[in-house]
């Protein structure tokens, strides 16, 4: 498997069942993204993907909104060195523009700091797939399905080979909507923070037994 993308759900009941604030399950959510570079990278995979933050979760509440935003901030600025030492490629997609202009700042710095890496870890953020297709679509000249893909946030990546989502909710939530065309879908009860290697290691023997026939014959 080259690309893994996952949608990491969960954090606010993880935070509410320990009578937490959800900003911690967030805080908790942010170490576990932290462990699954780890995990990813032993297994070989390229590219890691992250649901973080959708073009729909403007709506929650002020705290909850500035919270993420300023765990985001602390995430770039306490990953920096590592990020650079270990080769990991940061890169963002979603409308940027909305964050705040110090974070895009701070984005549009560590992409260029860590341009060369060879794991590549993409950050969705302020992303809606179907506002990444709507603003694709604007810029589009015309041509094959590849020529659109260019005009994506995803241009030049490889399209995910297993998506997983956390926390039991099986729905896509607006991920990467033209990219998963044919991507397998793995499912699990567990929440984001508790996301383990043994959970990590579930995930991938269930992706080594799917078939992918990508429309073609079932092989013999
Ligand atoms: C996912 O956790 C992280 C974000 C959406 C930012 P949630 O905050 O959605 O956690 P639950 O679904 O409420 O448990
Ligand atoms: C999807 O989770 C977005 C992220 C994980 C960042 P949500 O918790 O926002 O999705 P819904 O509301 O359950 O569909
Ligand atoms: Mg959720």
């Amino acid at each position: 498997m080259e690309h893994l993308a996952v949608i990491m759900d969960g954090n606010g009941r993880w935070a509410e069942k320990r009578h937490l604030p959800r900003l911690m399950g967030h805080r908790a959510g942010a170490e576990a993204l932290d462990r699954c570079m780890h995990y990813c990278k032993d297994a070989g995979i390229k590219y890691l993907t992250v649901y973080a933050f959708s073009t729909e979760n403007w709506k929650r509440s002020e705290e909850e909104v500035s919270g993420l935003m300023k765990l985001l901030s602390g995430f770039i600025h306490s990953k920096e060195k590592t990020l650079v030492k270990e080769r990991v490629r940061f890169r963002v997609i979603g409308r940027r523009g909305d964050l705040s202009e110090k974070l895009q700042a701070e984005i549009a710095d560590l992409e260029a700091r860590t341009a060369d890496g060879d794991f590549t870890l993409i950050v969705a953020l302020s992303y809606g797939g179907r506002d990444e297709i709507v603003r694709a679509a604007m810029k589009f000249k015309g041509g094959s399905e590849e020529d659109f893909a260019k005009c994506l946030d995803t241009a030049g990546l490889p399209d995910p080979d297993l998506i997983i989502r956390t926390s039991g909710e099986q729905r896509t939530s607006n991920f990467l909507l033209w990219q998963s065309a044919y991507s397998e879908y793995y499912f699990t009860e567990t929440l984001w923070p508790d996301f383990d290697r043994a959970e990590f290691d579930k995930a991938l023997e269930s992706y080594a037994k799917r078939e992918r026939r990508m429309g073609g014959r079932l092989k013999k």
